[in-house]
């Protein structure tokens, strides 16, 4: 597989095209973004323990039905997938309160939900991603209403998955934030899921293991990751 010119560069991930029109390099960086940009910085080695872990959490999800772009893991930082037109909208899952349900609605953190909330927001920094209904989506032509059939169905399946997943290793699975693509006609589950997209509390202890640690500032945010990413591919 070889890598061709850059397509894309976010925030914490490149996008490069190969010579396979039909697959791109998903490459993960060590830069850390919270509040929309607002606070920067850079968590050492984050890139090659998301790549492990998003790499496992798409295999796991494959394995269990769920269409995604992943295709498999090239190297420390690199994943190859498939190419996709991503849908600009942020899908987000709640099983208890926390981050900005809390800042939002005054909800006390760790308040276990009374069901799971489903979230939909613009994928627009320019405008803080907002919060958007599915009237919003259609009507703006950001997806069909069969699309966003598709995605709310893959989501709730995905959050059964990784809570089990999660649960096994003794980790709570709080929150997390998902995207999808369009790929030859058909929605699949993109980009990653890491302890930067994910909210993610140990069992019993309450201890965070995500980004939340760069967030608010709680310290040791690299071990953080390292625990997530040993418990999940025992390394
Ligand atoms: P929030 O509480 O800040 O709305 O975040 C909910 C979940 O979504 C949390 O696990 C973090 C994740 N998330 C992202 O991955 N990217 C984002 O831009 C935002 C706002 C949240």
């Amino acid at each position: 597989m070889e890598q061709r010119e850059k397509l894309y560069e976010g925030k914490a991930k490149i996008l490069f095209a190969t010579d396979n029109p039909d697959l791109v390099i998903q490459h993960f960086k060590d830069d850390a973004t919270a509040g929309n940009g607002k606070k920067k910085g850079v968590i050492d080695e984050k890139g090659v323990m998301n790549n492990a872990i998003s790499s496992s959490m798409f295999e796991y999800l494959a394995k269990n039905g769920v269409p995604t772009h992943f295709v498999k893991k090239l190297n420390d930082r690199d994943m190859l997938v498939k190419k996709v037109s991503i849908v600009p909208v942020e899908v987000i899952v709640r099983n208890r309160a926390a981050g900005s349900l809390c800042r939002n609605y005054g909800a006390t953190e760790g308040k276990v939900l009374a069901r799971p909330i489903y979230e939909l927001c613009y994928k627009n920094d320019a405008f803080n991603d907002p919060l958007m209904n599915d009237d919003h989506v259609i009507a703006l032509g950001l997806a069909t209403e069969e699309e966003l059939r598709a995605i709310k169905r893959i989501t709730l399946q995905v959050n059964e998955l990784m809570q089990k997943f999660f649960l096994a290793l003794k980790i709570e699975l709080i929150d997390f934030k998902i995207e999808f693509g369009r790929c030859k006609g058909e929605i699949i589950l993109a980009d990653e899921i890491s302890p930067d997209t994910c909210r993610l509390w140990e069992v019993g202890t309450g201890v965070r293991l995500d980004k939340d640690r760069f967030r608010n500032d709680l310290g040791n945010i690299k071990e953080g990751y390292q625990e997530v990413l040993k418990r999940v591919t025992g390394k």
